[in-house]
């Protein structure tokens, strides 16, 4: 018997609208407010696509406000992140997106004739002049609106009947918030892949409590490592041992006492490979990262991707005498999205409940407000906040 999708997402209006709703940044003095733009046009090179679902991240309000992390980026703009969304409209130089195709909207952009100029739509200008010039220019609005206009390379199209069907269809029976998780994973999925996490290894991902630290866990585990989960919460770590299984995954505490902790880390499956460190600025000065850099075996890899915006201290001569690698990474690169994607369809990585994914909350754009405090409230492994807009 023939399988069907579950007809469960908004159809492509026809006629386009002239105007659409966008949660529009206009100072970090003011709120976010819900506006009425001009719908985006598609050009050579750039689609449009209806946004079905967007994740919240946990320190939203932060980025948009002076009080906060104010991260830079031109004003004004559409607030949101990565999303999901449906293509309304391709440009004359696609030849493989389609109208209607349900896809992965990818917030990481990259200038074409320079791929280390990028930014974040919606969220954050990068880290150059020119990364900066190109968001100033092109791209600059995220997914918190009913359209948004993304380069073509910034859709991966996601296979719907497998992901949305139903179990007893072949389907993997998920939603779009759901589905919105995958923009989570993806970040944490950059860092492991780019120190070249192997099935079997041992990775330490601290701290492992918070929403991008509990997606490495996750991400980890689906790469076929055994994780050491570190953190200050101890009721978190359980419940995370709970969820994968004591055979795969161990809380270690953190405690302040670097070298104790370290022997902790070592203590549980010996040295371990990998280091994956996703600290918030608040952590600047936790000790859980000497710790972890101290428990690594000889020519351990250390993936550095923190927010801290102190210099963090670094035990350079045992990094020196055991060949430790450490290694930056913002997000990740373009072929990490369909390698994501590939897991989530091929079920390795899953996003159910079972699969310890926790859906807090589903707003319209008009409850941005709640959305973002939800998000913040409830930061744990796993917890999605989405706005469908
Ligand atoms: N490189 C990149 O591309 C990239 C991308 C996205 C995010 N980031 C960074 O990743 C950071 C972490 O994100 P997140 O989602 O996990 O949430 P977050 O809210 O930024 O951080 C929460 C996590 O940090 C822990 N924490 C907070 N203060 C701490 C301290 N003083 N000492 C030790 N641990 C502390 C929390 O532990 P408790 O549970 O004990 O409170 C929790 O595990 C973000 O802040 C951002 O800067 C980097």
């Amino acid at each position: 018997m023939a399988t069907t999708a579950r007809p469960s997402t908004p159809s492509i209006p026809s006629p386009f609208p002239s105007t659409h709703r966008a949660l529009h940044v206009t100072s970090y003095d003011t709120p976010p407010a819900v506006t009425s733009l001009p719908l985006p046009t598609p050009s050579p090179g750039t689609a449009l696509v209806r946004i079905l679902a967007t994740q919240i991240i946990s320190y939203s309000r932060s980025v948009y406000s002076s009080t906060g992390r104010a991260y830079p980026f031109p004003l004004p703009l559409t607030a949101g992140y990565s999303g999901i969304g449906r293509i309304a409209a391709c440009p004359g130089d696609s030849v493989a997106l389609q109208r209607g195709q349900l896809v992965h909207v990818d917030c990481v952009v990259r200038a074409r004739d320079d791929p280390s100029a990028i930014f974040l739509a919606g969220v954050h200008q990068g880290h150059s002049q020119r990364s900066a010039q190109l968001m100033e220019a092109n791209w600059r609005d995220g997914c918190a609106a009913e359209f948004a206009a993304f380069p073509i390379e910034n859709l991966m199209p996601l296979d719907e009947k497998r992901l949305l069907g139903k179990v007893e269809e072949g389907g993997l029976g998920y939603d779009l918030p759901r589905l919105s998780y995958i923009s989570t994973l993806l970040v944490p999925y950059g860092g492991l892949a780019d120190v070249g996490v192997r099935p079997g290894e041992t990775v330490v991902v601290a701290p492992a409590t918070g929403g991008f630290g509990g997606a490495a866990v996750k991400v980890a585990l689906a790469m076929g490592a055994r994780v050491v989960a570190m953190g200050r919460n101890e009721r978190e770590l359980e419940r995370m041992e709970g969820v994968f299984g004591r055979e795969r995954v161990r809380g270690v505490r953190i405690t302040g006492d670097v070298k104790g902790d370290a022997e902790m880390l070592k203590g549980v499956w010996g040295e371990p490979d990998v280091f994956f460190d996703i600290s918030p600025p608040a952590a600047s000065h936790s000790s859980h990262f000497k710790s972890a850099l101290l428990s690594l075996r000889h020519a351990g890899r250390a993936s550095l991707m923190g927010g801290q915006r102190e210099d963090v201290q670094v035990p350079l001569r045992l990094v020196m005498v055991k060949d430790i690698m450490l290694k930056g990474k913002w997000m990740y690169e373009r072929p990490a999205v369909a390698q994501l994607v590939k897991m989530v369809e091929a079920g390795v990585l899953g996003l159910g409940e079972k699969d310890g994914v926790d859906v807090k909350g589903t707003f319209t754009l008009e409850e941005w407000d709640k959305a973002f405090t939800v998000a913040e409230e409830t930061n744990r492994p796993g917890s999605v906040t989405v706005i469908t807009p």
